[in-house]
């Protein structure tokens, strides 16, 4: 499978999923500022693989800082980080977690220091990938055997460590052994579905077709799709649920349906401290992303643009939320709030 971002004695190396899928070239970032970059422009993205690739970043800032005033040159290694993009809380996670090893580090050398940053860095990117597996058990079991199941963005190995966590629960439902095959939005403006999911699942042969966003509607009716499953970036306490724009419309449509309607994500993309969703703050993005595709204009100059990269889809239309602590249904106030406290000796 491949390799989205690799710790390597040269710097954090990624492949650019800007380029995905006509080239697949990799890009070495020597320094913190080249991974804040990386993040920002979309050379990798996706909620879980942004946050492993920020405690990278923070990981190789620390490598690279001197002696003095260290506390001064971590925080903005880590303001830098988290002023890359606003929605994914999985980016504030990971440079929280990082922040606090460093604050029980901070006495010993700096040596020391910075061997167990970058351990720290690599330990949660494994935590991520056997995290995505343990939410792809639990995930398998809801998806029926036989039917079609649809997904926006991409929420697959290109946006985690690894594995996935929509696309997780897909390859663990074909691994089960059911028969199933995958209609993937195409997600304009930037095309996850089409560049990335469309070109991951090929990789793994898992049967897919390719769909226009406007077309996910004719589908849903048509009886075919058995479940959606998408991944999500910040989702509040009371199961609200920041993805994709576009993601809403689909949980519309797909109750209209009663089709059933799953995210799939880490705990770490739960962010408690928001009643609802209301309060996630949605990314705006470039007008050119809207107005130009591959460089190529498609609309008139001087239009007026809106680019949200991300929309709230409210709890109600959300059937279960897969985490790799078990499964949460609604009422999720109390739901999210188990999961999230559960012992870690409860843990799979
Ligand atoms: O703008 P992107 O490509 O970073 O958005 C990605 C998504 O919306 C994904 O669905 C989400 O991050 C979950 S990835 C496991």
């Amino acid at each position: 499978m491949v390799e989205t971002v690799q710790w390597t004695e040269d710097g954090v190396v990624m492949i650019d999923q800007t380029r995905l899928p006509r080239e697949e070239v990799y890009v070495t970032c020597r320094d913190y500022r080249e991974v804040a970059e990386a993040i920002r422009s979309m050379v990798v993205r996706g909620a879980p693989a942004i946050g492993v690739s920020a405690a990278m970043g923070v990981a190789l800032g620390v490598l690279k800082a001197s002696e003095e005033d260290l506390d001064g040159q971590v925080e903005v290694i880590c303001e830098t980080l988290a002023a890359t993009r606003p929605t994914a809380v999985n980016l504030f996670w990971a440079i929280d977690r990082m922040k606090r090893l460093y604050a029980s580090l901070r006495h010993l050398p700096l040596s020391e220091i910075r061997e167990r940053m970058v351990k720290e860095a690599q330990q949660i990117k494994q935590e991520d990938i056997a995290i995505n597996q343990a939410i792809g058990r639990f995930g398998a079991d809801l998806v029926p055997d036989g039917k079609t199941v649809l997904t926006h963005c991409n929420a697959g190995a290109l946006a985690t460590a690894g594995y996935g966590t929509a696309l997780g629960v897909i390859r663990a439902a074909v691994a089960a052994g059911k028969r199933i095959d995958v209609f993937a939005d195409e997600t304009r403006p930037f095309l996850q579905g089409a560049r990335l999911t469309a070109w991951e699942l090929q990789q793994d042969g898992i049967p897919t077709t390719l769909i226009t966003d406007n077309m996910a509607g004719h589908f849903l009716k048509s009886g075919r799709i058995g479940c959606v499953v998408v991944g999500a970036d910040r989702i509040a306490a009371n199961g609200d649920v920041a993805n994709k724009v576009g993601t809403y419309s689909v949980a519309v449509l797909a109750k209209e349906n009663n089709v059933p309607f799953y995210v799939a994500a880490p705990i770490s993309t739960l962010d408690m401290t928001l009643e609802s969703g209301d309060q996630i703050p949605i990314e705006q993005r470039s007008p050119s992303e809207v107005t130009h595709v591959f460089g190529v204009e498609v609309a008139p100059p001087g239009i007026s643009v809106e680019n949200p990269a991300f929309d709230v889809t409210p709890s109600r239309y959300v059937t279960a939320i897969i985490t790799e602590r078990g499964v949460a249904r609604p009422p999720y106030t109390e739901s999210l709030r188990k999961l999230v406290s559960m012992p870690a000796s409860a843990l799979p």
